[in-house]
């Protein structure tokens, strides 16, 4: 792919992040069921995740379904959902293992059906030693209620006087967090045009890049997270910093009536 050639092999970004959304438009737009729409956005996820694999990509954080998905979307298309999760874990492990990904969820996935809970282990156990790019799927996710199981898990080391309050740092929050033992994604990618984050992952987007497009997640390819990547490429990450090449003004030079105060 003359894209792949294009990219910067020394800066490729460690952790993508994905909001996969546009299932239902998809649908809608060929006058065809919601449920078409998300059956053809499963089979988007396995070539995003086959060309994360081959560029060597370590993190790819996929949300799959959101805690208000669950609360707020009718009992048929929540059902729909699982059983499709279910199939697509039973018809794809096998090409996780060709091409060395593992497979982890963060979410409240306690809270899922039994018999999806079974697949998703199994799932995990059948990929658990391949050590290339680590596919996470955010299921049941919602990053406020990971917040607040992070600060209960906080709250309780401080109350046992495991931890002073006055010591709590940044890292004692996150490493209560469901992507405990991860890096926080550089590139966070929303298809279908949405201006939004949705509950995605707040703490960890702090100084995440973020792009939008307005193609429908049943039609992202691989190629398409590559175009992403090379626009993730064009950026210029300051983290409350100046400008590469910027010179810092030299106060000590200027006449005093032109200072402030
Ligand atoms: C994203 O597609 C998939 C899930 C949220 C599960 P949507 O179902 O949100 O599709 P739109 O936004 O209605 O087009
Ligand atoms: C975000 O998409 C959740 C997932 C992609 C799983 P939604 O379609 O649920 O988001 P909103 O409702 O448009 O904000
Ligand atoms: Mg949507």
């Amino acid at each position: 792919m003359a894209i792949y050639r294009r990219l910067d092999p020394e800066r490729l970004p460690h952790h993508v992040a994905i909001i996969m959304d546009g299932n239902g438009r998809w649908a809608g737009k060929r006058s065809l069921k919601r449920f078409l729409g998300h059956q053809q956005g499963a089979e988007s996820v396995q070539y995003v995740v086959e060309t994360a694999s081959r560029i060597g990509l370590p993190w790819l954080t996929l949300y799959a379904f959101s805690l208000e998905n669950n609360l707020r979307r009718p009992k048929s298309e929540v059902n729909f959902l699982m059983r499709l999760l279910k199939m697509y874990l039973n018809n794809n492990v096998r090409r996780m293992n060709d091409n060395n990904v593992r497979i982890q969820y963060i979410g409240r996935t306690d809270d899922l059906p039994d018999e999806v809970r079974e697949r998703m282990q199994w799932a995990a156990e059948a990929t658990q030693r391949n050590t290339g790019t680590v596919l996470t799927l955010a299921l049941n996710y919602g990053a406020r209620s990971e917040l607040m199981d992070a600060f209960r898990g906080l709250c309780a080391e401080v109350q046992s006087g495991q931890l002073k309050l006055n010591d709590v740092t940044e890292q004692d929050i996150q490493r209560h967090l469901y992507t405990a033992h991860m890096p926080d994604p550089d590139l966070l990618i929303r298809t279908s045009g949405e201006m939004r984050i949705s509950n995605y992952l707040l703490w960890q987007i702090a100084y995440t890049e973020i792009y939008v497009t307005s193609r429908l997640w049943p039609d992202f390819r691989g190629i398409h997270m590559l175009e992403a990547i090379e626009d993730y490429q064009r950026r210029e990450r300051r983290y409350g910093g100046l400008a590469d090449g910027t010179e810092s003004d030299d106060v000590a030079s200027l006449p005093a009536n032109q200072l402030v105060g």
